[in-house]
C-alpha cells in the first residue's frame, strides 16, 4: 500500500480562525496544558477570564505555549475583547448545550471552558453565542475537555483523506482540491455556477 501524502497537519484548516481559554481557572497546570494543545492544534490565540493564578507561571511549567501565542488575561466578563466577528462559543455539560458531534463550528470563533470546581457562570453562558456539550455521562479535566473540541473542529473544518470503509482497509490518498466556479447570487438553489 503506497504511504498517503501527509495532510498539511500544521494548517490543516485554511479558513477563519480559533481561540480558546477559560474562566476563573485556578490551576496552572491545566492552563499551561490547554495551552500547549492550543498551540498544537492552530490556535490564533489563548485566554482567561477571572483566572486566580498567572498564566505566565503556569505556560512555563509545561508548554512555552505562552511564548508562541499570543495571550490574554481578562479580569472580567466586561474586559473581554474579541475581533470583530468572532463568536463565542461556550464548552459546559449542561442540557441545553448543542452535542458537539452535531454542531457547525463557526469559521470565526472563541472557546471558552469553566473552573475546575465549577461551571461557565451564568454571565458568560449569556454572552456565548453557543454553548456545546461533550457526549460524556460525568465531567471531564479541563483541559482535556479543551482538546476534544479543538480535535473535533480541526477533524470538521479540515481536509482529511477519507476513512476506509471497513476495518484494515485500503486508506485511499486524498483527491487533489479542484477550486469551484463562481456562484452566481441568482443561480444559488438552482443548483448552478458559472
Ligand atoms: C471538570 S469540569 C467542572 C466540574 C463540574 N462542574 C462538576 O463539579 O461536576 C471543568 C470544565 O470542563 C468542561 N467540561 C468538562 N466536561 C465537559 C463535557 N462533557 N462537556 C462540555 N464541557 C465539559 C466545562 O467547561 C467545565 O466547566
Amino acid at each position: 500500500m503506497s504511504p498517503i501524502p501527509a495532510s498539511p497537519v500544521n494548517t490543516p484548516v485554511n479558513r477563519g480562525y480559533f481561540a480558546i481559554g477559560a474562566e476563573g481557572i485556578s490551576k496552572g497546570l491545566n492552563i499551561g496544558n490547554l495551552m500547549r494543545s492550543a498551540h498544537g492544534f492552530g490556535a490564533a490565540f489563548t485566554f482567561t477570564v477571572g483566572a486566580t493564578y498567572q498564566a505566565r507561571e503556569a505556560a512555563a511549567d509545561t508548554s512555552k505555549g505562552i511564548q508562541h501565542l499570543p495571550h490574554y488575561s481578562w479580569p472580567r466578563i466586561e474586559d473581554m475583547v474579541l475581533p470583530q466577528g468572532c463568536r463565542l462559543v461556550g464548552i459546559e455539560l449542561i442540557d441545553e448545550a448543542i452535542e458537539l458531534p452535531s454542531f457547525r463550528h463557526p469559521v470565526r470563533a472563541a472557546y471558552v471552558l469553566g473552573p475546575e470546581r465549577g461551571s461557565l457562570s451564568p454571565e458568560m453562558l449569556a454572552r456565548c453565542d453557543y454553548t456545546v456539550k461533550i457526549p460524556t455521562t460525568f465531567c471531564i479535566n479541563v483541559a482535556m475537555a479543551g482538546a476534544i473540541v479543538m480535535y473535533d473542529r480541526v477533524r470538521s473544518l479540515g481536509r482529511f483523506a477519507a476513512r476506509p470503509i471497513g476495518e484494515g482497509g485500503p486508506v485511499v490518498a486524498m483527491e487533489p482540491h479542484v477550486q469551484g466556479g463562481r456562484v452566481v447570487r441568482s443561480d444559488i438553489g438552482r443548483g448552478e455556477t458559472e
